[in-house]
């Protein structure tokens, strides 16, 4: 049993470093220097690499206090979500006073690709540039349905940072390289693609020391001899070699377990041990979170664990944001589904906000043998009921125009599972 939950951490666990992390952040410097140079000559800078490799976290983390150091630069962040074009839109009209500036802006976008450069011209005055970052830039493919506002996303995108254009915007992206190819569908994408990337690369062994040891320094804590050494090896990181793909989320949550279970100011083995190392730290937090669970809120964390994964087509699984209110129905059980969606981000299984969840990151999806289990067993009735969800939002969204529409979605809208009622109404 873990000895303390509180205390600030010296290490991040499974989410990506924030900005507000840059302090606790090693391991990285060569890189966010690459990223840095890159942005000096250019406006545009896509920062590709598997999932799992840090491009997050080093983009906010990295070069964002970076580029804020060398210059005074309004930074706009955003993921795209399943509605980009809000998500850019609302990012852009944040100081704004007037509450349809929003909604005007949208309908901007989607009607001429200049409106975002042409924004940002008007939102600078005489400030020279902004920096826009669009992190997780495959949520475009994997939660945008509609084709239309994706392209428009796209079209003011490359058109904000076209050579020709001469505008304010410098636009950063990080993509997970498996979506590579989506990206090559639209022309003027793939151009800025190929000639402006930089790739994110495992880290060097000594920079992985960094990243392990250098957190703890900080904050006067010591590792037991033999277990920075333990920790390279079991990352595949020994003997010069380059550590496992997909190794830095295990190795992140599993020195925030040890960090749990330390001794005094000591990080031990067996602390790291009873963690379940780099393999199985993640499984062991899962699967006892989960079973410390009575029955019925298995059932509901199993729910929210489908919920916040997005199946994917042809491509890995990946996470998926979810409104709150599609994780915790209206009516009698909305006070034990946000308990049990409480419990699961306190295990930082799951990170919240005012609005959405998700799961802390898509390490979770991969390395967690009960959720695997789950979404295997059942893919088909997943993917039915996900177009239920959709469809649902969509009723509710029309004003629950009725002539179109799926029984099921309806019991779906009113917080029910519905794999059952497929039949159409009309
Ligand atoms: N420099 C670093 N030092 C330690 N852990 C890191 C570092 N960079 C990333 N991580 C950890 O690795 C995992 C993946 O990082 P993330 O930025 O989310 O990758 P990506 O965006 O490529 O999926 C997270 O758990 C994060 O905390
Ligand atoms: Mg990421």
């Amino acid at each position: 049993v873990p000895d303390s939950r509180s205390g600030v951490s010296p290490f991040k666990g499974l989410p990506a470093f924030e900005e507000a992390d840059a302090a606790r952040f090693f391991g990285r410097k060569a890189l966010t220097a690459r990223l840095l140079d890159h942005l000096h000559e250019s406006r545009f800078l896509a920062v590709v690499g598997a999932s799992g490799s840090g491009k997050s976290s080093v983009v906010r983390a990295g070069l964002i206090p970076a580029v804020r150091a060398q210059r005074n630069r309004p930074v706009h962040l955003i993921t795209p979500t399943a509605q980009p074009l809000e998500a850019l839109a609302t990012t852009l009209t944040r100081h704004s006073e007037s509450v349809t500036a929003t909604a005007t802006l949208i309908d901007d976008l989607r009607q001429d690709a200049r409106s975002l450069h042409l924004y940002a011209r008007k939102l600078l005055g005489d400030q020279p540039a902004l920096l826009l970052v669009v992190d997780q830039f495959e949520e475009l493919f994997t939660l945008c349905r509609d084709e239309s506002e994706r392209e428009a996303f796209v079209a003011n995108l490359v058109t904000a940072v076209a050579p020709g254009t001469g505008g304010p915007i410098r636009a950063v992206i990080t993509l997970r390289a498996d979506f590579y190819n989506h990206c090559l569908a639209y022309p003027r994408l793939h151009a800025l693609l190929e000639a402006q990337q930089r790739i994110v690369g495992p880290m060097s062994a000594e920079e992985l020391r960094q990243a392990i040891e250098l957190p703890a320094q900080r904050q006067g804590l010591a590792f037991e001899p033999g277990l920075v050494e333990l920790l390279l090896r079991e990352v595949g990181a020994a003997g010069g070699r380059l550590p496992e793909p997909g190794a830095l989320p295990l190795l992140s949550h599993a020195l925030l377990e040890t960090w749990r279970r330390r001794e005094g100011d000591k990080l031990t083995l067996a602390g790291y041990t009873a963690a379940g190392g780099v393999r199985g730290a993640i499984a062991q937090t899962a699967d006892a979170t989960y079973t410390s669970l009575p029955p019925d809120r298995q059932v509901i964390a199993r729910n929210i664990f489908l919920r916040l994964t997005e199946l994917g087509e042809g491509t890995q699984d990946t996470r998926r944001r979810a409104p709150l209110d599609e994780l915790i129905p209206q009516g009698e059980g909305a006070g034990t589904s946000a308990a049990v969606l409480r419990l699961l981000a306190d295990a930082r299984l799951v990170t919240t906000d005012e609005d959405a969840a998700e799961v802390a990151h898509e390490a979770l999806i991969r390395e967690w043998p009960a959720l695997r289990r789950w979404l295997d067993e059942d893919r088909e009735a997943l993917r039915l009921h996900r177009q239920l969800t959709e469809d649902a939002a969509a009723w509710e969204a029309s004003g629950r125009d009725d002539s179109y529409l799926y029984r099921g979605a309806r019991l779906e809208a009113a917080g029910e599972w519905a794999e059952a009622e497929v039949a159409p109404l009309k």
